[in-house]
């Protein structure tokens, strides 16, 4: 593992905190250091108030940063008590963060063209990873899938930021295309001209991209959850087994290069 962690302990204030989707809330911090250092693909530790029994912090991606104004924007599901009491964080309200966490996206040289393959709340940090390519004048397509079109998030952002097409599909066809967005990902990679594949969502989504893009010869990363309980490699809960071994997604990753992964 690469020591010692980038992540530093950061005051954060919530700036909005607002759902835009069904139990999906979009949260803007004000960070200033942290907004100026953080890249696409890294994570946050937040510690949330409100229980005292709880000494674990959340870890989120974030979907875009502004150095200038200093704030973080992280898009998040409510699924436990951790998201649950963020949610209820409101304007003007403290707390502490962890970051910047981990290793991010690194674009291979000369990339032309990305294709972006996010499913449900794995989509912020491939907006991020989007605004960056615009930024390095790289086209991009995307394929975005959703449980439905209620808990969809992301095809407005990525079309604005300049997406050649986005695919979207839907679990129970509500919105798009009725099935998973791995179907038009391989569609799109078989007809050619990516550099690049990035993805982020449920592992066996990223494991059918993965073979997708090895197949195509494109190389492909991935951004891995896993249950994290310190963030900064000293607890050893968010093991992923690799070609190499195993190692920590919080310092090795949550990107990894999609061939050293162990589906
Ligand atoms: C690097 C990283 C980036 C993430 N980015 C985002 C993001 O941008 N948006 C977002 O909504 N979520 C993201 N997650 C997942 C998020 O951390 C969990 O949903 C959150 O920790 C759940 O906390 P809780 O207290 O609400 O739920 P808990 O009560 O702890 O658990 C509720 C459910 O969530 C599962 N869970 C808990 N922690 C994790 C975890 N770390 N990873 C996966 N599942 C978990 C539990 O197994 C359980 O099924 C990310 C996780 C990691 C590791
Ligand atoms: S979360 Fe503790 S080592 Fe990765």
């Amino acid at each position: 593992m690469p020591t010692p962690s980038p992540a530093r302990v950061h005051d954060f204030t919530v700036v909005s905190n607002e759902p835009m989707a069904r139990d999906i809330y979009a949260l803007t911090v004000r960070a200033p250091k942290l907004a100026q250092a953080i890249k696409p693909g890294q994570f946050v530790n937040i510690a949330v108030p409100g229980n005292a029994a709880s000494l674990l912090r959340v870890p989120l991606s974030y979907a875009a940063a502004d150095p200038a104004a200093g704030t973080i924007d992280i898009w998040y599901a409510v699924v436990g008590d951790g998201t649950r009491r963020l949610s209820q964080m409101q304007p003007g309200a403290t707390s502490t963060l962890l970051g910047p966490g981990g290793r991010g996206w690194t674009v291979p040289e000369g990339c032309r063209r990305a294709l972006l393959v996010a499913g449900g709340i794995g989509v912020p940090p491939v907006v991020c990873l989007a605004r960056e390519l615009v930024s390095a004048g790289i086209d991009f397509d995307a394929c975005v899938g959703s449980a439905c079109a209620d808990t969809l998030v992301g095809p407005a952002e990525l079309e604005e930021l300049g997406a050649g097409e986005v695919r979207i599909s839907t679990d129970d066809g509500s919105l798009g295309l009725a099935g998973f967005c791995t179907d038009p990902a391989a569609e799109l990679l078989a007809r050619g001209g990516y550099d690049y594949v990035a993805t982020c969502g449920p592992e066996p989504m990223m494991a059918k991209v993965a073979a997708a893009a090895q197949a195509a010869g494109v190389p492909c990363e991935a951004s891995l959850e896993r249950m994290m309980s310190c963030g900064f490699g000293a607890c050893n809960t968010c093991a992923v087994e690799t070609t190499h071994g195993m190692v920590g997604a919080c310092m090795c990753g949550p990107v990894f290069n999609a061939e050293e992964v162990v589906w």
